[in-house]
């Protein structure tokens, strides 16, 4: 796996990533100003009765989103537009492309909810095609596509689609090319440098960190990409709020060193877990055991927080995740905290009982991994 700051170029002033974001924080330097950026909630100003400057109103944009988004964009190496979830940067790119008549190929592993999203385009005359395995089948259901929607890694089985060839066959059939990046973040892989055309993010996730934001964003290199996402956004509402768009801003700040011991601790947790007898099916992209690891090390720039694998059954996981004091069964991921997602409950997946999810959170990676060994053994 490549350490990001080799990989990524340094789009200001030589700044790499990890810096940029941790400047981005602050606003521009002046004597004696503040080192944060100040929050200003007003959602009305003052109307230039001259009309010499535009009039301004909250929904239709403002400068704690416009802070983030420059920053986001940046990170993302396109122009950003910031949305009140992550469904809603979904739903925004799905909704302002696809008309009836159109074609969709999904990832059948996609997020569910943005499947979802596609069954209901499919009953408003959209031709949606579910791919089970995308590098034998995009070639052909491409064909006539206006849009390609992938995840890489996927959520939650941890597989890997090689995008470079995903964007290069998808702009041979015309489409257009929108990696959901939210497993990574735009510092653990750049979907834009490798062909995409929109990278859409879960910012609840990974970037926002801390398990207290929702908000999404996506990021397009043409303008007039942009502009249609704008002027959606604009339409039905759904920029987020100045709080959320400033605690956002303040957590990418922090986002390389948290990415950093995230990494650090999956690499460590799979070093021991592929040693236990009573673990199977080990998937973590920056292992170089990993099926698909040839892959990933190619195209992300960490191999991040996330790995999944299997335990002999639910009540072995049970004992496991009562066992841990570190690990937290809980939806989400990319936190503080180390967590774990029981995936065999969720109600569209055909998995095997015992399957785990963990996001791997900040913690010292002795202390981590220690107690999931000594929660192993208690399990066992
Ligand atoms: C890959 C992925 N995409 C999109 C979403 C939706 O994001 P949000 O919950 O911020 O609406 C999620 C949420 O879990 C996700 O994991």
């Amino acid at each position: 796996m490549c350490p990001i700051d080799e990989h990524s170029p340094a789009p200001q002033g030589g700044l790499t990533a990890g810096s940029i974001g941790v400047r981005s924080v602050m606003p521009p330097r002046e004597a004696a100003g503040p080192l944060v950026a100040p929050l200003s909630l007003a959602t009305a100003h003052h109307q230039d009765l001259d009309d010499v400057a535009p009039t301004r109103y909250g929904r239709w944009g403002h400068d704690s989103a416009a802070a983030l988004e420059e920053v986001l964009g940046t990170l993302d190496g396109g122009t950003a537009v910031v949305f009140n979830s992550g469904m809603s940067a979904v739903s925004t790119v799905l909704m302002s492309l696809l008309g009836a008549g159109d074609a969709l190929v999904v990832g059948a592993d996609a997020y569910y909810e943005t499947r979802q999203i596609a069954d209901q385009l499919a009953a408003r005359g959209v031709d949606v095609r579910p791919l089970t395995d995308v590098a034998r089948q995009l070639p052909e259901a491409v064909t006539g596509a206006r849009l390609v929607v992938l995840e890489s890694p996927t959520n939650p089985l941890m597989r890997i689609h090689d995008l470079r060839e995903c964007a290069r066959l998808s702009h041979a059939a015309g489409a257009l090319l929108a990696v959901d990046n939210s497993m990574s973040s735009p510092l653990g892989q750049r979907p834009l440098d490798l062909g995409a055309d929109l990278v859409i993010t879960s910012d609840a996730k990974v970037v926002g960190g801390h398990n207290d934001i929702i908000l999404g964003h996506v990021t397009a290199r043409g303008p007039e990409l942009v502009e249609r996402l704008r002027s959606w956004r604009h339409l039905h509402g759904t920029i987020p709020s100045a709080f959320d768009c400033w605690l956002t801003r303040r957590s990418v700040g922090s986002l390389e060193i948290r990415l950093a011991r995230q990494t650090a601790n999956a690499a460590a947790l799979t070093e021991v877990l592929h040693r236990r007898p009573e673990v199977l099916d080990l998937r973590w992209p920056g292992w170089r055991l990993d099926p698909d690891h040839a892959v990933a090390s190619r195209q992300m720039l960490r191999g991040g927080g996330l790995l999944s694998f299997r335990l002999p059954g639910r009540d072995h996981l049970h004992r496991f995740l009562k066992a841990s004091s570190l690990v937290v069964p809980a939806t989400s991921y990319g936190g503080l905290q180390t967590m774990a997602n029981d995936i065999a409950t969720w109600p569209h997946l055909a998995v095997p009982p015992g399957l785990v999810r963990i996001s791997c959170g900040c913690e010292p990676t002795r202390d981590l991994v220690d107690d999931v060994v000594r929660a192993l053994d208690a399990a066992a």
